[in-house]
């Protein structure tokens, strides 16, 4: 059995210039982020560093495509730490920069995933509240040449270094903030219900679960829009907390099924997950009512006061108010494509079902993409 540890060294600072200051960031390092963040926190330090503009390279979540004219950017470049500064596609990109040999290509990093080594270092810097990716091993490509959106895992791009500065949340808009914590509350879900979990891995997912509804419990009653950001180091330190958990105990169906939703509809991550989160939760509840979905009840109903009866509802709610929801069909899905989610989400997607809390079968996939629908 495996045991729970962090291979990734978690440091936290109040500014960015005192993580440049300590880490001695110069010429030597590329930095991999967006112009604006670049702009706002790097360039105005003067340190000398090489750096690579996401945006230039294609917009929203990674695509082959953009993976591959990254690499291509990079071939001719020398650097020694990669220090990837941004939400869930810059450092999910930057775990495949740094493990990429001269000639590789996206394809090439699936097909040697169990002999993939580190060739550069590499540190996080989260500027979302959601992904966790900082901690974790995992980098998910939507591969449009072979339409299916799937996650590369390999302990050589994990991160060596965490950095999180709390203020580099206050650009974030409304939109990224819901979406990634949503993501976040749902990765703490998944792991704490996941099969595969361990008791200290149990501990990190329900910390992240507590804070984040007990943070957007507040951030709503305060009249929601901006009111978050006074929570926003809490939502930061949430978030990682979930990818430590998810990290070692693995996300399970909801991921599964919103993958086809970012894949076909370019709907965003978190909001995909939210999509599916309450009918896959309603499925697991209907198959076996007795087990750890109970304490995640008893979690949720302790932190909004209510009975653990009408927790998950009173979840669902809550997500709602931070980002309201609408039928699959409004994003442009037709009814044809359930089908063919339902019969390709178990064949491309098992990575992630061996964590479900109960095994799905197709049929039983498929009845919740109706019901999203
Ligand atoms: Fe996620």
């Amino acid at each position: 059995m495996k045991g729970f540890d962090i291979k990734t060294e978690i440091q936290e600072f109040d500014t960015f210039a005192e993580f440049a200051n300590e880490a001695e960031l110069g010429t030597d390092d590329l930095i991999f982020t967006s112009e604006r963040t670049f702009n706002e926190f790097v360039a105005p330090l003067n340190l000398g560093v090489q750096s690579l503009f996401r945006e230039k390279y294609g917009k929203g979540e990674p695509t082959d495509a953009m993976v591959d004219a990254i690499l291509d950017a990079l071939r001719e470049k020398e650097f020694d730490r990669v220090i990837a500064i941004g939400g869930g596609t810059i450092l999910d990109i930057a775990k495949l920069v740094v493990v990429a040999d001269k000639d590789d290509h996206v394809d090439d990093l699936y097909d040697k995933v169990d002999i993939l080594e580190k060739r550069h270092p590499l540190i996080a810097v989260p500027t979302t509240c959601g992904t966790g990716s900082e901690v974790t091993a995992i980098s998910v490509v939507n591969r449009v040449s072979r339409g299916v959106k799937m996650g590369l895992a390999s302990p050589a791009m994990i991160p060596d270094k965490a950095v999180m500065v709390t203020n580099m949340l206050d650009s974030l808009p409304y939109q990224v903030f819901a979406t990634s914590s949503i993501d976040a509350m749902i990765h703490a879900v998944e792991s704490f219900l996941s099969p595969n979990s361990c008791s200290i891995s149990r501990v990190f997912s329900k910390t992240a679960l507590e804070i984040i509804v007990k943070s957007w419990d507040k951030a709503v009653k305060n009249g929601g829009g901006d009111a978050w950001k006074e929570y926003s180091a809490d939502f930061l330190k949430a978030s990682n907390y979930a990818g430590l958990a998810f990290g070692y105990a693995g996300c399970a169906a909801v991921h599964a099924l919103s993958y086809p939703l970012g894949s076909v509809y370019h709907i965003p991550h978190g909001q995909s997950n939210q999509l599916m989160f309450a009918e896959v939760m309603k499925a697991y509840k209907e198959i076996k009512p007795v087990g750890a979905i109970n304490d995640v009840e008893k979690i949720v109903a302790e932190c909004l006061g209510v009975t653990p009866d009408s927790a998950l509802d009173a979840l669902y709610g809550l997500l709602d108010k931070v980002l309201s929801r609408k039928p699959l069909r409004e994003f442009g899905a037709k009814e044809s494509d359930l089908t063919t989610f339902a019969l390709e989400v178990p064949k491309t997607q098992q990575r992630l079902l061996k964590n479900n809390y109960v095994p799905l079968t197709e049929e039983q996939i498929f009845e919740i993409y109706k019901k999203v629908f």
